[in-house]
């Protein structure tokens, strides 16, 4: 005993100091995923920052603006998308400047195409907070920022001359819609512009402050001429007039992309170099200026580095590992993935140019279809509090708009990709967070209304926004080919896939009424209609020599089906698979084949549609085998793991590992898809750790981790949680681990408590402060007989076989009369349930005989016929 704890103390001790001196910013490689497809972002930026501050390259694709390759760089800008698809040319990427040496001033090559330069080989380098680069021209370029301001600085090789371009009207996307750029003598340029979102209908207009000159004490640069320039006709925009000592240029906005080249140009003399301070703002550009004046007060550099840096060091540190012990590649993943993973969404609070609040603004929910699997899960974990400022946010959007915002893209609403996802969050914060939501400062009652209104309404044009209500209350699926008698319009394709995530949303409104004591016939309804996927199966379609897939379904019933390899990687006909009408297969950015696996609250259903958990794991194998996995989207992410379902978690265990080695790795092509806004690097941060949330729920799946200890912190409830792998064997960490190597769990001890399952982990021991042990063996066989566990618990939970069961009632004397007339209709029989009812009861739906049903400790009663007189009365 006493020995035992000494260990175990000695243990902390140590794990303690390799963490304080870990500096743990120092293992994020910003690079991963930026040489193709990854899109990541490896600029300055603090966590959620509105400034992202980066160097744009000419060739495109260049969604976060950067590319790790020789392409030339036309500026460093001053906000950007992280990971994301959409416009390929980017979005955001305003104000660049651009620093030019060794010209005339009013021959300066400032156009776009002229100044465009090339980077001196492996000239780039970031760490969390700074950026720099260099060109082959020996002016050096270095960035670090605050939430809305930073500075810039250019070292070039002489005192000059030397020349700062400051761009107006060059955005990443070129999609200049007029603005104004006002130059000072003293060395203020205040800029604004309009320009069009990189994902969605819409322009925004956003502003900036560049201040050029520094106390004395901080450099001895001096401007010595300053101007505008502007294409001298916008037949031939590259031609360009500088104009000396000219300070204001303003262009009306106008409804077509102009290809105007203007801006502002300085001259620099006194010191070889050239340092900016600037801010950014939504509201207008004096905001801009107080936003850098008062982020950046003193032109500090390396007091904004390390500030930025510490702040870093400070989200990473949630998870601690042993970093000298643990296998350094996996700590590379893991620490690079948690510093993409709170890149966004952005912390807009105070620069909202929509309506006045008293709650947080976040931009970059780009989108809530690609973040809701991972992002907001891992954020539940490790950041409850800027969790809780973002799920505000997103019930802000409801209270200004009527909706649960989808995908909001530089401040503007971008298109819905599939069903309104951002309900699968809040659903998530009501079930997580609920109880502690006052201190949070969420109004909770405002978060559940959200879901309703966002479950129930349809806006008149659900492009943007919202969910086709309609078509899902009237059919139970959205049907294909019907005209809406409402009037509602939005982009009628992708039927079957949205059907099938509009299930989840009714659902994550079922667990949110669950947690919050909402009204029972809510949590029926919403229960009910979460189960309505089935109604998008149909049995008769074949693939492969498996039968049933959710397919498209006409009005009257009949089926519209498409081949269920269409649109997955190994189709042998081109289909188009994007939101367009021209998409005619049901499915957005996916199969049938994987669209039919996608139903996380209920997969019990699906095993039973698919003929039961051998059946559903050969299903699985062929899916992989066939290559119908596509591990670069959001749809595949739960895949690995799909195995837990058919009580087969040693499955999971190597597939995850195969998934992860194959696909997965620390180069510029790390990224199998685009990181879309941190989802790719949450769902590596979760296969690491060992895990894998279940939507709009407590359960995590639970897995062996790919390190053998971590901490998990959270400084909500404050508390630190350790998990041990007992075992722990580095022969697992590759993609085909051999026989023997222990990647199968053996036992979990929660706190020294056998676990009830060996596949799921309820949220609240993962965030409760005490000791999981994972114990791992390599006994394959053994592993697939033990399974899940032997307990009626083992299974992870869904809905169809009545789990998910938390619907607590307060003791009441309601629920008390309530529980005594059902007493009366149920009979004499049953004479314990009045007393158990007082404190618990459970909802939930069998597969076996559809109905309400109340589950009581060892008694399983079908309610149904008196359930709605029984809610009734209590509404
Ligand atoms: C850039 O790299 C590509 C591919 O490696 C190569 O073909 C090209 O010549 C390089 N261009 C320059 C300017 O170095
Ligand atoms: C700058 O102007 C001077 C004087 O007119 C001229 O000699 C020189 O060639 C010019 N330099 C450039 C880079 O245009
Ligand atoms: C713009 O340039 C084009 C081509 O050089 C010329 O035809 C046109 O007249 C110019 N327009 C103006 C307003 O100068
Ligand atoms: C710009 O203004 C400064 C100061 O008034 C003056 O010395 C200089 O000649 C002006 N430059 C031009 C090109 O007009
Ligand atoms: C920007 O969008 C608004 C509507 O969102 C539209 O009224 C306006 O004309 C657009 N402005 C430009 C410059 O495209
Ligand atoms: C977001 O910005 C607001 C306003 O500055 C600040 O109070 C809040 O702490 C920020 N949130 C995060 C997560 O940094
Ligand atoms: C949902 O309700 C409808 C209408 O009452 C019923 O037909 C259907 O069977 C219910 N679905 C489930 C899964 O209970
Ligand atoms: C499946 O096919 C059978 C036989 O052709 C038919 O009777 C049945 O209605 C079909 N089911 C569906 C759901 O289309
Ligand atoms: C249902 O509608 C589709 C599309 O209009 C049609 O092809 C099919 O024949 C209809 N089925 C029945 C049973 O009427």
């Amino acid at each position: 005993m006493m020995a035992l704890s000494l260990s175990r103390i000695l243990f902390c001790v140590a794990a303690l100091s390799a963490s304080a001196n870990a500096d743990l910013t120092s293992l994020v490689n910003l690079f991963i995923g930026t040489g193709s497809s990854g899109n990541a972002f490896p600029g300055a930026a603090i966590p959620h920052a509105m400034a992202k501050v980066g160097i744009d390259v000419s060739t495109a694709p260049r969604q976060a603006g950067y590319l790790h390759d020789n392409s030339s760089i036309t500026g460093i800008s001053l906000m950007h998308d992280e990971g994301t698809g959409g416009n390929s040319n980017g979005g955001l990427g305003v104000f660049p400047l651009f620093p030019l040496t060794g010209c005339n001033f009013t021959s300066c090559p400032v156009g776009i195409a002229a100044r465009a330069a090339l980077r001196a080989a492996g000239a780039d380098a970031a760490t969390p907070g700074y950026f720099t680069t260099t060109f082959v021209n020996d002016i050096k370029i270095e960035a670090t920022s605050t939430r809305r301001s930073g500075l810039i600085r250019f070292t070039y090789p002489t005192t000059g001359p030397n020349h700062v371009v400051v761009d107006l009207t060059n955005d990443l996307g070129r999609s200049f819609s007029g603005g104004s750029i006002d130059v000072s003598a003293a060395g203020r340029v205040q800029l604004g512009g309009t320009y069009l979102q990189s994902y969605g209908p819409s322009n925004y207009t956003v502003f900036a402050c560049y201040d050029f000159t520094p106390p004395a004490s901080v450099s001895t640069q001096k401007i010595s001429e300053f101007g505008t320039y502007e294409s001298k006709n916008l037949t031939t925009p590259a031609t360009i007039t500088i104009t000396p000592n000219h300070t204001n240029l303003n262009f009306p906005f106008t409804a077509t992309v102009s290809p105007e080249q203007a801006g502002g140009l300085i001259a620099f003399t006194g010191s070889n170099t050239v340092l900016a301070r600037f801010g950014v703002s939504f509201i207008n550009s004096d905001q801009a200026c107080a936003n850098a004046e008062a982020e950046v007060p003193d032109w500090d550099w390396e007091k904004i580095q390390t500030a930025s840096a510490d702040a870093w060091e400070d989200v990473l540190s949630r998870v601690t590992v042993n970093t000298a012990t643990e296998d350094a590649t996996v700590v590379e993943l893991l620490y690079s993935s948690l510093y993409r993973a709170s890149l966004v969404p952005a912390n807009l609070t105070d620069e909202n140019p929509y309506w006045d609040s008293p709650y947080p603004f976040y931009d970059a929910f780009f989108c809530s279809w690609d973040t809701f699997r991972t992002v907001h899960p891992l954020l539940s974990i490790i950041d409850p509090k800027e969790w809780s400022e973002i799920v505000n946010a997103y019930v802000d959007g409801w209270r200004h708009t009527g909706f649960i915002p989808e995908c909001r893209a530089n401040t503007k609403p971008g298109y819905v990709q599939g069903g309104s996802d951002g309900m699968v969050p809040l659903g998530d914060f009501a079930v997580k967070y609920g109880s502690r939501a006052a201190d949070l400062g969420v109004p909770i009652d405002d978060l559940y209304q959200a879901l309703v209104d966002t479950a129930e309404n349809t806006p008149p044009d659900w492009l943007t926004v919202g969910r086709q209500n309609t078509a899902w209350k009237t059919f139970g699926y959205i049907p294909t080919d019907w005209v809406d008698p409402s009037g509602a319009v939005g982009l009628p394709t992708r039927e079957a896939s949205r059907a099938w995530e509009y299930a989840v949303g009714d659902f994550a409104v079922r667990q949110a009424g669950i947690a919050l004591d909402k009204a029972p016939g809510d949590v029926v309804k919403y229960s009910n209609r979460s189960m309505n996927f089935v109604n998008m199966w149909d049995a008769n379609t074949t693939s492969d020599g498996f039968s049933g897939f959710a397919q498209r379904r006409y009005p009257n019933g009949t089926f519209a089906p498409s081949p269920p390899n269409a649109c997955s990687p190994v189709d042998p006909v081109s289909h188009s698979c994007a939101r367009g009408t021209d998409n005619d297969v049901g499915f957005y950015e996916s199969s049938s084949w994987e669209y039919s696996f996608f139903a996380p609250h209920s997969m019990s259903t699906l095993v039973g549609l698919m003929g039961g958990p051998a059946n559903f794991v050969t299903r699985v194998d062929h899916y992989f085998a066939t290559g119908y996995f596509l591990a670069g989207n959001e749809p595949g992410f739960a895949m690995p793991w799909s195995y837990h379902y058919a009580n087969r978690p040693d499955l999971s265990a190597l597939r995850v590992r195969n998934v992860l080695y194959n696909n997965f790795n620390t180069g510029i092509s790390g990224i199998p898809g685009n990181d879309d806004s941190g989802a790719m690097a949450a769902l590596l941060t979760f296969h690491i750790l060992g895990m894998y949330p279940v939507p709009a729920s407590k359960q995590l799946l639970i897995g062996s981790p790919l390190l053998s200890a971590y901490t998990l912190r959270n400084e909500v409830l404050g508390t630190t949680t350790s998990f041990s792998v007992t075992g722990f064997d580095k022969a697992g960490l590759q993609a085909t681990p051999a026989a023997g190597a222990r990647v199968f769990v053996k036992s979990i001890t929660i706190n020294g408590h056998p676990s009830p399952s060996l596949c799921w982990i309820d949220f609240d021991d993962v965030v409760g402060g005490g000791n999981i042990v994972i114990e791992v063996y390599g006994d394959a066989t053994a592993a697939a007989a033990a399974g899940c566990g032997p307990g009626a618990k083992a299974l992870p939970d869904s809905l169809a076989t009545g789990r998910f069961p938390c619907m607590i009632y307060p003791r009441s004397a309601l629920y008390v009369s309530m529980c005594r007339r059902r007493k009366r209709m149920l009979g004499s029989k049953h004479t314990v349930v009045s007393r158990v009812c007082r404190y618990k009861v459970y909802l939930g739906f069998e597969n076996k005989q559809d109905g309400i049903y109340c589950t009581l400790q060892g008694f399983e009663v079908l309610i149904s016929t008196c359930t709605p007189v029984y809610f009734e009365s209590i509404i």
